[in-house]
């Protein structure tokens, strides 16, 4: 009994365990019910009472060292598994990838840009923190204008404010380019107003640039013409209407016709069919001057349009400010919308 206790013993010490095949092949030998420990205990039964009493000891401290020698190992193989990081498994199907959309007024900005694009308009950007002098002053606004009031603009310190309409970047391309200048600046902008249904404290514009000797309105109102067929559709009507900004002259307000035949449309243009979308004009020689650039020799039209407004039409939506609450029940609507 003593030789079989002290070969079993050695044959466990020296197995070699470096896997886990290694492991299992450990335990099928010696743990198991028909393993070789098992054929040692009923080897054991069998002896005399004396033999018994010598031989239970040493038995069981055997037992107990090669069960030992299984946990250990088992532990181990353990660790060094975790510290190889994860095993991957090529043949599992993937995971569903959630995809993202893009923002509703992203995919419209994006379709707008487009369409400018094609007409050979180059895109510029300006900061959203804006000084007075090209949010204000070198646009020709007058040092008491009420746009300049507390209750129109986001004041930062004295001398920056959040910029109202991307106009500022007007100022910032004729700075830093000579005519002809042909451009496009879409972006953020905000306003110290009371947010609605119609109108929030910031939103988006695009606003256009075009500088060049002889350019006149007829011009701006044959690229905005263009800009409405390509965008809402051919034999869009629009009209505009004289209106007033201090770094246009003249100054309009340009409209497309949506018609009163749905609810909506009538909901959208207050019934009148009209809705409008921009504001544009001349660039006011004052402006010109300002920034260096010779009203004798040339001459501009700007415009100035929001993104908000033709988002809500193109997509029936009733309320703007959905488009900033982030419900991804909204959102995931847009899903595959370039
Ligand atoms: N900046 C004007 C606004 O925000 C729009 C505009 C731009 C008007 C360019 C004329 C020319 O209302």
């Amino acid at each position: 009994m003593k030789e079989l206790i002290k070969d079993l013993q050695k044959q466990a010490l020296s197995f070699k365990i470096d896997s886990r095949e290694d492991l299992e092949a450990f335990r099928m030998k010696f743990l198991v019910k028909k393993g070789m420990l098992n054929d040692l205990f009923s080897k054991f039964r069998e002896l005399d009472g004396q033999a018994k009493k010598e031989f239970g000891g040493p038995l069981n401290d055997l037992k107990q060292k090669v069960q030992s020698i299984y946990d250990d190992k088992s532990a181990e193989l353990l660790s060094n598994e975790a510290a190889a990081g994860p095993v991957y498994d090529d043949s599992l199907p993937g995971l569903p990838l959630d995809a993202g959309s893009r923002h509703p007024i992203s995919i419209v900005l994006n379709q707008m840009i487009d369409v400018f694009m094609k007409m050979g308009f180059s895109i510029s950007e300006g900061p959203e923190v804006e000084d007075d002098w090209h949010n204000f002053t070198a646009l020709n606004f007058p040092e008491n204008h009420p746009a300049r009031d507390m209750q129109d603009t986001f004041f930062i310190d004295e001398d920056f404010s959040l910029r109202t309409h991307t106009s500022s970047v007007q100022v910032r391309v004729m700075e830093s380019e000579d005519p002809p200048i042909r451009t496009i600046s879409p972006g953020r902008v905000y306003r110290n107003e009371a947010i609605s249904a119609r109108s929030n404290s910031f939103f988006h514009q695009i606003e256009g640039l075009y500088i060049d000797k002889g350019v006149s309105f007829a011009d701006l109102k044959q690229t905005l013409y263009l800009f409405v067929q390509e965008f809402f559709g051919e034999g869009t009507k629009v009209r505009f209407r004289p209106s007033y900004f201090p770094f246009t002259e003249p100054s309009a307000e340009m409209d497309i016709y949506l018609g009163v035949t749905t609810e909506e449309d009538r909901r959208l243009t207050k019934g009148s069919g009209w809705l409008e979308i921009l504001g544009c004009g001349m660039v006011d020689e004052n402006v010109l001057r300002n920034n260096d650039i010779d009203p004798e020799t040339y001459s501009g039209f700007a415009f100035g349009m929001g993104v908000e407004r033709i988002t809500l039409f193109k997509y029936g939506v009733k309320d703007l400010r959905i488009f900033f609450e982030n419900d991804i029940r909204f959102l995931r609507q847009f899903q595959g919308e370039e």
